[in-house]
């Protein structure tokens, strides 16, 4: 029998980084992500095929892929090993929630019947190896879809998005590690906590009226918010010439706001725009200054799609 089950790559609109302190954050899912096919079979080990990125490994290896593996594995309890064949169309290290979307893709998978309280478990066993501490938003907005308010700790809080919400993302060319961006900035909380918590505490406030906006589908508002979280998080050493650059291009190409997404320190840009033709602007401009970027719409939640009789591997 076999499985096969998606999950969304995700944007943070508002408040990256903060979230990791207990900070609300808004993200949204997007049409991109991953999807992960799993096969039972009788005999042999586990594996995990992973075609586009040439990996191909077992859960006793020491392969961070592996680990990972290897900790869904034991969290889920599959009744019998399986080969988990995965596929994504999200950039690693590029800040819009690549692992955590394979997780997700892999424990809805290996678990058909999983819950989304259930399938975000999963995926954070599966996050931890490779960020450590992660905040969990990206599992939680990955194993949902749509627009979610996510504070650590707190059940998920969904938000109605008011018409629609449409999206220029676009790559700095830069990967980025998400556990050195966390980690540098505890080491700068650690020499300036006063200005690090002031931040957080500007950014907690975006966040509030970040999700009143979205709610009254006031575009404008949310564009004018991003800028401002751009600023903020630029003080906090996580932005870049490129990631500056996009923004700048993508305002003067029409979008309602812009900032980075994710981690910083490379990866990606997000740009709030009115309407496509805004969008192919934007991507227009960044494709002339070298950098590929897509347009996207918040994604709805993804669903498991089982073959056969549906049976778990
Ligand atoms: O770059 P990504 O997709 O891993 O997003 C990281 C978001 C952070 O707030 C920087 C870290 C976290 O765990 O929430």
């Amino acid at each position: 029998m076999s499985s096969v089950a998606q999950a969304c790559g995700k944007v943070i609109l508002l408040g990256e980084h903060a979230v990791v302190y207990g900070v609300p954050a808004l993200a949204v899912g997007i049409d991109r992500g991953a999807r992960a096919c799993a096969y039972g079979q009788d005999e042999g080990p586990s594996r995990l095929v992973i075609g586009g990125w040439n990996v191909s490994v077992q859960p006793d290896e020491s392969h961070d892929l592996a680990r990972a593996f290897r900790s869904m594995l034991d969290a889920a309890s599959p009744m019998r090993p399986c080969t988990v064949d995965v596929e994504t169309d999200l950039p690693p290290g590029g800040g819009l929630g690549c692992s955590a979307a394979i997780g997700v893709a892999i424990a809805r998978a290996i678990d058909p019947h999983a819950s989304a309280d259930g399938v975000q478990a999963l995926a954070m066993a599966w996050e931890q190896v490779f960020h450590g501490n992660p905040s969990g938003i990206d599992a939680a907005v990955s194993a949902r879809g749509g627009c979610i308010l996510f504070r650590k700790g707190d059940p998920i809080d969904p938000v109605r998005v008011r018409g629609s919400l449409q999206l220029c993302i676009g790559n700095s060319g830069v990967p980025s590690s998400t556990r050195a961006m966390v980690d540098g900035l505890a080491r700068l909380r650690e020499r300036k906590r006063d200005l690090v918590d002031e931040s957080f505490e500007a950014i907690r406030a975006l966040v509030q009226n970040g999700r009143l906006a979205i709610e009254a589908g006031d575009r404008g508002a949310l564009g004018r918010l991003m800028d401002l979280n751009q600023m903020l998080l630029g003080g906090l050493f996580l932005s870049t010439p490129e990631l500056e650059h996009m923004c700048g291009l993508a305002r003067e190409a029409g979008a309602h706001g812009a900032k980075l997404t994710g981690a910083g320190g490379g990866g990606c840009a997000v740009a709030l725009v009115p309407t496509r033709a805004t969008a192919d602007a934007v991507l227009a401009a960044w494709r002339g200054a070298g950098f590929e970027g897509f347009a996207t719409s918040v994604a709805t939640e993804a669903r498991t799609v089982p073959h056969e009789s549906g049976a778990a591997p």
